[in-house]
């Protein structure tokens, strides 16, 4: 099976924990792209969404699936997003995308998290993916010092051929921090989530995936 093949596989899985008649938060990505496919054939059970960012509200839109905005909403049943890392407690590095922010918020306030990924994302210690940070632009410098003093060697995120800094939905910047061996993924959280000029760290790790399907040539693998 192709990577392509496995993520769908576990995006048609997710469908199990949509909750009918309620909200449902979806995430950002190509994994993601697959649910939000999925979730098209089933929009009439489902009251609408949130989305992660502005491509995945698009596409939601694209399929006729209602978008909320998360202050019009006061509960989500279920979040289902992908993840560039995933161990085997449900702590992830997210970002890959530069939606690791709201990503993030949605996560804060649903109910359950799904993560939806193919084998590959399982990991034994988190960091071999750099693990990206959002931060505010005129903090850039500052953070990638302290970000360097934790032991890794952050790099702005740049446009696609370009070497102006990427700007997020959000309007801030990505940090890329690689070398890092996460071995306490909650303490590492907390100490960049400390760092003033942060928005967000993409460690989801204090807050992780309570289930995650994962794609293998054997079949949906179930870890929760
Ligand atoms: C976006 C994310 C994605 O979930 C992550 O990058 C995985 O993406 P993909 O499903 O394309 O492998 O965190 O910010």
């Amino acid at each position: 099976m192709t990577q392509d093949e496995l993520k769908q596989a576990t995006a048609r899985a997710a469908i199990d924990y949509v909750v009918d008649g309620e909200i449902i938060g979806v995430g950002t990505g190509s994994t993601a792209n697959f649910f939000i496919d999925e979730l098209a054939r089933i929009k009439d059970r489902i009251k609408g969404t949130v989305a992660s960012s502005e491509a995945t509200a698009a596409r939601l839109a694209g399929h006729g699936i209602p978008v909320f905005d998360l202050n019009e909403v006061e509960s989500i049943a279920v979040y289902i997003d992908g993840a560039d890392e995933i161990n085997a407690r449900g702590a992830m590095i997210k970002g890959g995308g530069a939606a690791l922010t709201r990503e993030k918020i949605v996560a804060s306030v649903s109910k359950q998290f799904v993560c939806i990924a193919d084998g590959s994302k399982l990991v034994e210690t988190l960091g071999k993916f750099a693990l990206p940070v959002e931060v505010l632009p005129m903090a850039r410098n500052a953070v990638m010092r302290r970000l360097a003093a934790l032991g890794g060697q952050p790099k702005v995120r740049t446009k696609a051929g370009s070497t102006e800094a990427f700007v997020t939905d959000n309007g801030g910047n990505i940090i890329d921090v690689a070398g890092l061996s996460i071995t306490d993924p909650v303490a590492l959280e907390t100490q960049i989530n400390a760092i003033v000029g942060v928005v967000a760290v993409g460690l989801f790790a204090a807050r992780g995936a309570d289930v995650c399907l994962l794609g293998t040539a054997d079949g949906v693998r179930k870890l929760e």
